[in-house]
């Protein structure tokens, strides 16, 4: 008999909306993350039409999941202007639903200055189509210094002036490095950050960060729980990790995480977006997706109980505590 046949179950996560944050924005512990519906073939190694990322965005504004994650930079506007024409469909964003987005570097010049970031928010206005954005994250401030960002002037200091103006509701923080992401998160001044291929069924190095934010009460979003993909269509399908070829001590990995998980019966895909669900650490958990079934996929594999027993078994395996990036930004 398989393990878990007969263990006791504990449905660990279900649908039901949360406070985000210090907002008063009630959101589903799962978010639709936009990425790959930008058209993104250099991240993830195949392209998304119109016609498919049209069909993914109009059941994701149909579905359970009111929680929508996408940036500026995402196919250079692709993702933000292909969102605006299902909003447009509608007639506007459903009652309820939570946008975020992510405000920008120019992507041939790397200007970071405050300017090119208030240029970000008004493109991003225009393409979805909205005069208001829930959350607007600072994106990938790896690629320039702490002090350009908090300087007068600065990417901090417009969307706080575009906060007090009305224009966006919360101010965030999204990027790679854990160490960056506390530095920043340790200002007082984000109330949400985004860590992405971080805290995932094969690397932790996110840990340090999600104490971090549970002491200072910021709200924790926790992307790419699939690791961009291998733990979602596993180890023979897509051996892509963090948007690269995954190296082979992960492919070694995750084909042991699914030799457990077939022992006691569970999909692969379900313990790495439960893993993350349970955390009470994270506020919620983004999820990359570009076919319409999607939706009532993550949502069943959100709300199936899982056997006890399967987390002990899987932390079994190991983890790696270094950053998945580390050799990207030197
Ligand atoms: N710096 C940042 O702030 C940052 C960085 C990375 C990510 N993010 C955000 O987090 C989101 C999630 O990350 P991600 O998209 O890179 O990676 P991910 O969520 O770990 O994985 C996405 C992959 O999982 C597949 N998948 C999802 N549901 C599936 C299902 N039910 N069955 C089979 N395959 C499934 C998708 O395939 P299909 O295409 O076939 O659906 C896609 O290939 C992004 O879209 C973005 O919004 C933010």
């Amino acid at each position: 008999m398989r393990k878990g046949a007969e263990s006791p179950t504990t449905d660990y996560a279900t649908l039901s909306r949360r406070t985000f944050g210090s907002t008063s924005y009630q959101v589903t512990p799962v978010c639709v993350g936009c990425a790959p519906l930008g058209d993104l073939p250099e991240a993830f190694a195949y392209g998304v039409s119109e016609d498919q990322a049209l069909a993914t965005l109009r059941a994701a504004f149909g579905g359970a999941i009111n929680f929508l994650d996408t940036a500026a930079i995402y196919g250079f506007g692709e993702s933000e202007r292909r969102i605006g024409k299902v909003l447009a469909e509608l007639g506007g964003l459903p009652e309820g639903f939570v946008v975020a987005t992510k405000a920008d570097r120019d992507p041939d010049s790397n200007d970071f200055s405050g300017d090119q970031f208030k240029r970000s928010v008004e493109g991003s206005l225009e393409r979805l189509g909205l005069d208001h954005l829930h959350y607007v994250y600072i994106h990938d401030p790896e690629h320039t210094t702490f002090e350009q960002i908090m300087k007068p002037s600065g990417p901090h200091e417009v969307l706080q002036d575009l906060r007090e103006q009305g224009v966006i509701g919360g101010i965030g923080i999204s990027g790679g490095p854990i160490d960056m992401l506390i530095r920043y998160v340790e200002t007082g001044l984000f109330s949400a950050v985004e860590t992405h291929n971080r805290y995932t069924l094969i690397n932790r190095s996110a840990e340090p960060l999600l104490d971090v934010c549970v002491r200072l009460g910021v709200a924790v979003k926790n992307a790419a729980p699939y690791g961009s993909g291998i733990l979602a269509k596993g180890p023979d399908s897509y051996a892509r990790y963090a948007y690269h070829d995954a190296p082979p001590s992960i492919v070694d990995r995750t084909r042991r995480l699914a030799a457990i998980c077939e022992e006691f019966n569970v999909p692969l895909i379900a313990a790495a977006l439960q893993f993350s669900l349970r955390d009470p650490r994270v506020a919620t958990t983004v999820v990359g997706m570009t076919r319409p079934e999607r939706v009532q996929q993550t949502t069943e594999l959100a709300t199936m109980a899982l056997p006890d027993g399967l987390w002990t078994a899987l932390d079994a395996v190991g983890h790696d505590s270094e950053d998945p990036e580390a050799n990207r930004f030197k």
